[in-house]
């Protein structure tokens, strides 16, 4: 395969693909009743009236597989338009949102697990993800591990269990960042009756799930869908019928919706998203490379470098990148230093958060919880989100803040 020049590939190709059509789709569905305005306007609302209790009874509204919202518990019409979006952005066929990330990562896990079942995880899966299998999962009865994310996938296989339905992957993984082979998990995972969840947040649009043949892929809208930083927001989507009328009943079952204003704010993120994120993975991957050439960097852990473990994925799969990436120091640089550093930076929030308008930094040594020891984690680290400000102006504050970590030393 020629090899492809990581810049060019990053900025016109993934999100030149998604550009039109995140203008086009989920506009105002009913332009005359809605005064012709192009946008959808907010349905805020719990109770739903009818002219008469036969026109209730006949709505077909009791039918949670219709959008037909009998109570606002149930969804809203913001709600729908944008699962609609978020079904087309991820190429399934439907889309359930939820109030937050963890909601799309948790809800699933609810849906196909039984006592008894075993669940398995990947180790760099996003920490209250984790947390959430650890604690709630085993209290119900259900068995959960986790595989190291650079063993093989026939590795992976010698995992299973009669008794394991679900594979829970994220890819790139949360600080470590990652990629696997998505394609040959999954056909594991089938192979032995399970389903393959993958938390797609750093992936948006840019990596297709359904086409590797993932089975139910989540996302923290809170992050690159809605830019702003300014909601909570998930969505789970799924590529069936049958997968979806699970999903919804458990989401129904549980009380879990997502807000209108939330469903309304993120709908009007997504359409700049194509034009933020062109900006930000580019001037992503130039701070990277600025940072990988500091001589107190051990390696960078972005996926488009080769740096990042299972970069050969993400040069296979991915049709370009997003901004968040991670960095590890050599040593004598210690958790201490980092923190200097970090302190030192003006032109970054320091926040755990990310995908919004805003460059943000936090250290990543102390906040991640592993099963097995890292491979990738061999010194003190931080992770880096890059936002929308001039990558020369970060640039020249990372240079300060290496001058006072190199005089820390
Ligand atoms: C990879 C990943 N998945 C899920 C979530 C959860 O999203 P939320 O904050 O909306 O619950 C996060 C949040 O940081 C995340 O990083």
């Amino acid at each position: 395969m020629q090899e492809k020049n990581y810049e060019e590939y990053a900025v016109s190709h993934g999100w030149k693909a998604l550009a039109t059509k995140l203008v086009r789709i989920g506009n105002n569905q009913d332009i005359d009743k809605n005064g012709r305005f192009i946008n959808a306007p907010i349905s805020r609302g719990s109770t739903v009236i009818y002219p008469s209790v036969s026109a209730m009874r006949n709505s077909g509204a009791e039918n949670l597989y219709t959008h037909k919202t009998i109570y606002g518990a149930m969804g809203s019409p913001n709600q729908h338009l944008l699962e609609q979006v978020m079904a087309s952005i991820e190429g399934g066929t439907h889309t359930q949102v939820v109030s937050s990330g963890l909601a799309a990562c948790t809800v699933p896990l609810l849906t196909y697990l039984s006592a008894g079942d075993h669940c398995l995880l990947m180790d760099s899966v996003y920490g209250p993800t984790r947390r959430f299998a650890d604690r709630v999962l085993r209290r119900f009865g259900v068995e959960v591990s986790y595989y190291a994310p650079e063993l093989s996938p026939q590795e992976v296989e010698k995992l299973f269990q009669p008794n394991t339905r679900v594979l829970f992957v994220e890819s790139p993984g949360s600080h470590t960042f990652e990629l696997q082979d998505i394609k040959a998990l999954s056909s594991i995972a089938h192979r032995h009756q399970s389903r393959m969840i993958i938390d797609n947040t750093w992936g948006i649009g840019i990596f297709q799930p359904f086409q590797h043949g993932v089975d139910i892929s989540v996302q923290a809208l809170t992050k690159y869908a809605n830019g702003h930083s300014d909601l909570v927001l998930g969505a789970i989507t799924v590529n069936n019928d049958k997968d979806w009328q699970l999903l919804r009943e458990t989401t129904v079952m549980l009380g879990e919706v997502g807000g209108p204003e939330e469903a309304w704010l993120t709908l009007r993120g997504l359409r700049t998203l194509g034009a933020r994120l062109e900006k930000q993975s580019v001037s992503a991957l130039k701070i990277a490379k600025w940072i990988a050439n500091q001589p107190e960097v051990e390696r960078v852990l972005h996926p488009a470098l080769p740096s990042c473990y299972g970069h050969e994925f993400w040069k296979r799969d991915f049709t370009g990148a997003s901004s968040l990436f991670g960095v590890v120091f050599k040593k004598p640089v210690t958790p201490e230093h980092v923190i200097t550093f970090i302190d030192s930076l003006s032109n970054f929030g320091i926040g755990a958060s990310w995908g919004g308008y805003e460059s943000l930094v936090m250290p990543t040594d102390g906040e991640i919880n592993r099963t097995y020891k890292s491979h990738v984690l061999t010194g003190a680290a931080c992770r880096f989100q890059i936002g929308l400000e001039d990558p020369e102006d970060l640039i020249k504050d990372l240079e300060q803040g290496f001058g006072i970590l190199r005089n820390s030393l």
